[in-house]
């Protein structure tokens, strides 16, 4: 059995990007021209996804406004003969089939998952975290789906994470099977680093089977009243075995400052009308604290 559905949390209230995301989802903040979200659909849509469902909460109407048609728009540009801008718009607007569920209150990313239960029925399917963006010529997502297909287990990705930043994943234990796969043994949500069992963090891409809606559901709250999905990860690993992959592929976090910042940079400089003129900016900047810093 394939993969075809997934669902994308999307309701958060990002207060790391506060006051911004006051009015505006964090993941509709913009690398360069294109809204993050965008991103991760995209990744989705390459990996064979047929059926999107993005979670929403108050506050993220421009997340449905941005993946529908938009006649005014559409009709000025056609007025105006922009036939570029207009493919554009309307690229947008069909990518593929997207569904909203509301999430009342931002009780969790496990509750998150668990309100599209109904939509995805008995079948096995993807999460795509709105605001993680995973460059690699095969997507993230679809080593993922590879490795269900081999072995019909959930499977999570996984990346090194840095000592200091332990405390923000869900850390693995794992018994590696070979370079990028493991076997998944625990994962514990936001450990002190000193009681962290491994580096290796999950990041936002998994595959589950649908067992998982009940093992969140009878895993309740937990850290910060949360409805964790760790927990619910944690739950079914006691009844069927959880893979968990190193994937291929540069990950940036862009719900965080300085992820969102790097996305920026790396998206500018991989842009041919950019790259030039950017090259040249870094170099001045770098010329001047030079200079600062010799005095
Ligand atoms: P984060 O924990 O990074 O998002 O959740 P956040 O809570 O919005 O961010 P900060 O920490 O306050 O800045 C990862 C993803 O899960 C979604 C978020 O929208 C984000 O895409 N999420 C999180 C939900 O959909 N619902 C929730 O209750 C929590």
């Amino acid at each position: 059995m394939t993969v075809k559905k997934a669902i994308i949390p999307a309701a958060g209230l990002g207060t790391r990007f506060l006051p911004a995301t006051k009015s505006m989802p964090k993941e509709m903040l913009p690398i360069i021209d294109t809204p993050v979200i965008q991103y991760v659909v995209e990744e989705a849509i390459a990996s064979g996804i047929e059926d999107i469902i993005i979670i929403t909460g108050r506050g993220k109407r421009a997340i449905e406004d941005y993946f529908d048609d938009s006649p005014e728009l559409e009709m000025h540009l056609a007025k105006k003969h922009n036939t570029e801008l207009l493919k554009l718009v309307r690229d947008v607007s069909s990518l593929v089939d997207i569904h909203y569920i509301r999430q009342k209150e931002p009780n969790g990313l496990g509750d998150a998952v668990l309100r599209a239960e109904k939509h995805i029925g008995n079948e096995p399917f993807a999460v795509l975290l709105g605001d993680d963006i995973i460059v690699n010529d095969k997507p993230c997502t679809a080593q993922l789906i590879e490795n269900f297909e081999k072995y019909g287990r959930s499977t999570l990705a996984v990346e090194e994470v840095p000592y200091e930043k332990l405390s923000s994943y869900g850390i693995i234990k794992g018994k590696p099977l070979n370079d990028s796969l493991y076997v998944l043994e625990d994962i514990v949500e936001k450990p002190s680093p000193e009681a962290a069992p491994s580096n290796m963090g999950a990041i936002g891409r998994y595959v589950f089977t649908p067992e998982i809606f009940d093992c969140i559901r009878d895993a309740g709250a937990g850290i910060g009243s949360e409805i964790q999905l760790t927990d619910g990860i944690r739950a079914l690993n006691r009844t069927q075995m959880i893979y968990a992959c190193r994937f291929k592929g540069k990950r940036f976090d862009t719900g965080d400052r300085l992820g969102y910042v790097k996305s920026i940079v790396d998206f500018a400089l991989k842009n041919e009308n950019l790259r030039e003129d950017i090259l040249e900016y870094i170099g001045e900047i770098l010329a001047v604290e030079k200079d600062l810093a010799k005095k």
